[in-house]
């Protein structure tokens, strides 16, 4: 049985959502927590025919045996939440979810500052979450926590406690990280970042397991990395470029449109390091290659694709041991065990 965790490689967006369930489903964890900033984070999941966009609820709902939670590290916004469970109720999510009791908690306040900071909402391009603001609160000891707050109690527990018990008791666990290694507060391009660290370790802290216990990291990379908002982004294409390769992307939380670059190699390279990545997931195959939509099987891979995924595990020294060929669960190849 194996704690894993899983981090988005690049500046957002990378399909974590996508893996997460697809791990969910397939393994089977007894439970799911979600570290990572707070609601500035955006993932789209597909159940049947329905899409669900969601910021808070970590994105394995689907798999209703799973307990859901949200660490200390993570900031709530109590409004976002509510929304979301009254969403997905016939998944049984209220009853599910563990909100940590020091999660810290975004208010109005912290929603208009983000919007109304010039520096914030036009220099950086923040999502207008709060985050930011909420966790300048939390350095100045000033933020609220859920224990604080009245309609949260039915939810509260301690995560950290829940997660290493799970751990103890041999079950599968699965950290789940949001935003992307590129976007860290330490390690990404600075100042055009998130307000916290993005990596593995610091999901590892948000929820509340010590390094020791964590099996693998999975870092997932998209074949044609994308960035919303400001900052540099060595490998960024052209607008035009981007529409003839038919990747045209508009972003989850605040609709803006994506750029879109090529694969870095170094910058992925880096990313590996930072995260002490075990295994690499690679979404979107299907629009670097159109041939390779929906496949299931690595063999079926056109030579293209196999030659890009050879070149990778050789430039990052990390196999490559999830690929995504479209948005369903079942348009995954799984070479874990290979
Ligand atoms: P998911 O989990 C993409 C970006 C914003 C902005 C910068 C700072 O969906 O991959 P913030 O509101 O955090 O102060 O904004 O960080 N950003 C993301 N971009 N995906 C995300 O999360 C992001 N979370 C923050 O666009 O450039
Ligand atoms: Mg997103």
């Amino acid at each position: 049985m194996t704690c894993t965790i899983i981090v988005g490689g690049q500046w957002g967006d990378e399909g974590k959502g996508k893996i997460v369930s697809y791990l969910c489903e397939k393994d089977n964890p007894s439970i799911i927590a979600r570290g990572g900033v707070g609601p500035n984070a955006g993932h789209t999941v597909e159940v049947g025919d329905k899409k669900y966009g969601i910021r808070m609820v970590p994105t394995g709902f689907p798999n209703v045996n799973a307990k859901l939670a949200i660490g200390a590290g993570v900031l709530t916004d109590p409004e976002v939440l509510e929304k979301e469970l009254e969403m997905l109720k016939d998944f049984n999510v209220a009853q599910r979810i563990i909100l940590d009791s020091n999660s810290g908690v975004i208010e109005l306040k912290h929603r208009e500052m983000d919007k109304s900071n010039v520096h914030l909402s036009k220099e950086i391009g923040s999502t207008g979450t709060g985050c930011g603001p909420a966790n300048v609160d939390r350095a100045m000891r000033t933020l609220k926590q859920a224990k604080d707050v009245e309609s949260l109690q039915k939810y509260l527990g301690d995560v950290s406690k829940e997660v290493n018990t799970a751990i103890e008791n041999n079950e599968n666990v699965l950290i789940e990280g949001t935003q992307g290694a590129l976007l860290s507060l330490f390690h990404g391009s600075y100042p055009y970042v998130t307000s916290k660290d993005t990596n593995a370790s610091s999901f590892a802290a948000d929820v509340g397991v010590g390094p020791t216990k964590i099996d693998e990291v999975i870092v997932v990379f998209k074949s044609y990395p994308t960035r919303v908002g400001e900052g540099p982004f060595p490998s960024e294409m052209t607008e035009e470029e981007a529409e003839t390769l038919g990747v045209i992307e508009y972003g989850t939380v605040t609709g803006r449109r994506r750029r879109v670059g090529h694969f870095d190699y170094e910058l992925a390279k880096k990313v590996c390091d930072l995260n002490g990545a075990t295994q690499i997931a690679l979404t979107c195959l299907d629009k670097y290659d159109t041939e390779c939509y929906g496949m299931k099987k690595y063999e079926d891979l056109s030579d293209k694709s196999k030659e890009f995924i050879k070149i990778m595990e050789q430039k990052l020294g990390v196999k490559v041991t999830l690929i995504s060929t479209g948005p369903e669960l079942s348009q995954t190849i799984d070479i874990r065990n290979k």
